[in-house]
C-alpha cells in the first residue's frame, strides 16, 4: 500500500507575513495521515524550515540547477537546497519547460542533481491541449518519462512522478479521474519496465484539484496524491486536500 502524498507548489506567491500565517493554519489543521509538504519560493525555504521545525510537514523547492557549483548567476544547487533541508524539489513542471524553454534532458539532469544530494525529485510530465487533442497524450508523457529513466537508470525509483496535463493547470479544468487515471497508468507500466520498485512509487496528480474533488481523482488506483498549485495558497483548502488523501 503506497502512502498517499499531498505537495502545495506556492508558485510565486506568498510574502513572509502570509507565509507565516498559512504555515500556522497547515500546524493547526494537521497533522494527517499522509505525506504532506510544501515547495516554496527560494528566498523563503530557510524560514519554512523554522517555522515547520518538529512538524510532520516536509518542505521543498520548486527548481534546481542541473549543475554541481560556480559561474551560474541566479542558480540555485541542489546542494544548497540539502542544505536548508529540503525534502523535494520540483522539476520539469510545465511553466519551466514553457517559459525556460526546459528540455526533457535538462529536467533528468535536475533530477539527476537532486538525487545525488539526498533530495526528491519531483518530476512533472504532462501535455499541452493541442497534444492531447491530437492524440499524443501518450506519446508526449513517456517520451518526458524515458529521458528521466535513461539518466536516471537504476535509481529512477527513488522520484516522485507528478502527471499535470498543462491543460488543468491553474485553468479549473480538472482531469476526469479516469482520464487522469488511463495516464497514470500508461506511466506506472514504463516504470515497471525500468525498475523492480515501480510498484511502490508515488505518482501525484496536478491540474485543478481542489477541495471538491481531490478524494475522486485520490481514490483512482494509480493517483497516490497530488501537486496542489492554487488550492495550496490558502490552509483550509489545503488541509481538506491533504485529509482527502489519509
Ligand atoms: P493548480 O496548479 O493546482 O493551480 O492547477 C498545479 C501545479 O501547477 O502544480
Amino acid at each position: 500500500m503506497r502512502k498517499k502524498l499531498v505537495v502545495g507548489n506556492w508558485k510565486m506567491h506568498g510574502n513572509r507575513s502570509a507565509n507565516a500565517a498559512l504555515l500556522a493554519g497547515l500546524k493547526e489543521a494537521g497533522p494527517w495521515n499522509a505525506d504532506v509538504a510544501v515547495c516554496v519560493p527560494f528566498p523563503y525555504i530557510a524560514e519554512t524550515a523554522l517555522a515547520l521545525t518538529g512538524q510532520a510537514i516536509a518542505f521543498g523547492a520548486q527548481d534546481c540547477s542541473a549543475q554541481e557549483q560556480g559561474a551560474f548567476t541566479g542558480e540555485v544547487s541542489s546542494a544548497m537546497l540539502a542544505d536548508l533541508g529540503c525534502r523535494y524539489v520540483i522539476v520539469g513542471h510545465s511553466e519551466r519547460r514553457a517559459y525556460h524553454h526546459e528540455s526533457d534532458q535538462l529536467v533528468a539532469d535536475k533530477a539527476k542533481a537532486a538525487l545525488a544530494h539526498g533530495v526528491t525529485p519531483i518530476v512533472c510530465v504532462g501535455e499541452t491541449l493541442a497534444e492531447r487533442e491530437a492524440g499524443q497524450t501518450e506519446l508526449v508523457v513517456k517520451r518526458q518519462l524515458a529521458a528521466v529513466i535513461h539518466t536516471l537508470t537504476h535509481c529512477i525509483g527513488e522520484i516522485v512522478l507528478a502527471y499535470e496535463p498543462v491543460w488543468a493547470i491553474g485553468t479549473g479544468l480538472t482531469a476526469s479521474p479516469e482520464q487522469a487515471q488511463a495516464v497514470h497508468a500508461v506511466l506506472r507500466k514504463q516504470l515497471q519496465a525500468a525498475t523492480q520498485k515501480a510498484d511502490a512509487m508515488r505518482i501525484l496528480y496536478g491540474g485543478s484539484v481542489k477541495p471538491d474533488n481531490a478524494a475522486q481523482l485520490f481514490a483512482c488506483a494509480d493517483i497516490d496524491g497530488g501537486l496542489i498549485g492554487g488550492a495550496a495558497l490558502k490552509a483550509a483548502d489545503f488541509s481538506v486536500i491533504c485529509r482527502a488523501a489519509s
